[in-house]
């Protein structure tokens, strides 16, 4: 298991793993499974911008890419002045592996952190009970 000052780390580093030509705000993220195993996941830009994969999403195909499908927690790192959120489309992603009661631990420029949850941050969530199957 990780603490989560190692996650903290861990999210900060991938800042500078971000591929970020176009907007030049990177996004760090740290992942931490069920099962205890970690990814780092970054934003990676393409020329199509609408290609762009977030650090959250990247961190999270990683991992299941993996076989590790049951998420615990994941903390975003910015440099920017406000908390680093995830965007809707990574809420709903990490929905599919963290469900509603996944911790999220998000981080401003100044490495000052607000722990909240998926279930605060994305409810009614589409997920397999909505669909009914
Ligand atoms: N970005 C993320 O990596 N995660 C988010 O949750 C929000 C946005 C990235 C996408 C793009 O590379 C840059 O931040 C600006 O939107």
């Amino acid at each position: 298991m990780a603490s989560e000052k190692e996650l903290i780390e861990l999210a900060t580093a991938m800042l500078d793993k971000a591929y970020i030509p176009y907007s030049q705000f990177p996004v760090g993220a740290a992942l931490e499974c069920e099962d205890g195993a970690v990814f780092g996941g970054c934003n990676i830009e393409n020329a199509s911008y609408g290609l762009t994969n977030c650090a959250e999403r990247t961190a999270a195909f990683k991992a299941v890419s993996e076989g590790h499908t049951r998420f615990k927690r994941i903390v975003i790192a910015g440099r920017c002045e406000d908390y680093c959120w995830p965007c809707g489309a990574c809420r709903q992603v990490l929905n599919e592996f963290g469900g509603p009661g996944l911790e999220i631990i998000c981080l401003n420029g100044k490495g000052e952190a607000v722990h909240t949850t998926l279930g605060e941050l994305l409810p009614h969530a589409v997920d397999a009970v909505w669909l009914g199957t």
